[in-house]
């Protein structure tokens, strides 16, 4: 089955209202996405609306970098899924790391909220991943299927769910270490094949399995180039319209230009 290789933006906490708009424009004349590839950006709650209305009619989608389970009730600060709808997004992040990390999110309360999203016409982008100490211990499969089996225990997937799973080893996020492509490979094979155990062949076959750690014009071509890669989430080098539309143009199987390495415009 063919999967249109996904590149999602991850901007954390980044960017005022004006710094993103500015962004999008900027991003918007570099050049023109190419339509092998699907484009979405994840900007911060705050600047959700702004960038709705600066991507309107380009092919880039919305998405959100988190959410709450309930449509709507007593959530002091939260946000629901059918606010981010409404503001026009069409993914949302689950289980960053830093969110599992920085905010205690467990495997439970991952999993109310991929079924939610899914409920709310969301299409979920789960992350998993393992931390170095994991990796050493030879943990890392063991991990990846509690993480898998526990973030999709509540859901409802059928062949043609739009959902996604990133693949993040903690130890390659935003440290300059990325997974050789290899290493990245074996996971993302096993995250399919489970998959298929889970939910059958079919829903294994169209699922996208995204790379995220680290990724950077100069390795996406490389990461993309393996078999189970389909896509990559790209956190620091996503925050500058250069740097991701290099990404992108890669990730389309486009060689990067000599110009661009010597900072010139991005061809077309
Ligand atoms: P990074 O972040 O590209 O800065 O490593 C990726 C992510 O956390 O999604």
């Amino acid at each position: 089955m063919e999967r249109k290789p996904l590149v999602a933006a991850n901007w954390k906490m980044n960017k005022t209202v004006p710094e993103s708009v500015d962004f999008v424009q900027e991003f918007l004349q570099l050049f023109a996405v190419p339509p092998e590839v699907e484009v979405v950006l994840a900007p911060p709650f705050t600047s959700l609306a702004p960038v709705a209305k600066a991507l309107e009619g380009s092919p880039v989608g919305l998405a959100a970098q988190n959410m709450h389970w309930e449509e709507a009730g007593a959530y002091t600060g939260e946000i629901s899924p059918v606010q981010l709808r409404d503001l026009g997004c069409r993914y949302v992040l689950l289980g960053h790391s830093e969110r599992r990390h920085y905010f205690a999110e467990g495997d439970g309360e991952i999993s109310q909220k991929v079924s939610a999203a899914l409920r709310e016409g969301l299409s979920p982008i789960l992350c998993v991943g393992e931390t170095l100490g994991e990796r050493e211990y030879g943990k890392t499969l063991e991990v990846i299927e509690r993480q898998i089996g526990s973030g999709t225990q509540e859901a409802d997937l059928e062949d043609g769910t739009e959902m996604v799973l990133a693949y993040e080893p903690v130890w390659a996020i935003g440290t300059g270490k990325t997974a050789r492509p290899e290493e990245a490979q074996e996971v993302h094979r096993f995250m399919r094949g489970m998959v298929a155990s889970l939910f059958g062949g079919a829903v294994s076959a169209g699922m996208r399995v995204i790379y995220g750690g680290s990724v950077s014009p100069e390795n996406t071509a490389e990461i993309m180039a393996m078999e189970d890669v389909d896509g990559v989430l790209v956190g620091g080098a996503s925050l500058v319209p250069e740097s991701f539309a290099r990404i992108i143009k890669s990730a389309a199987g486009n060689p990067l230009d000599t110009d661009d390495d010597q900072g010139g415009q991005v061809g077309l």
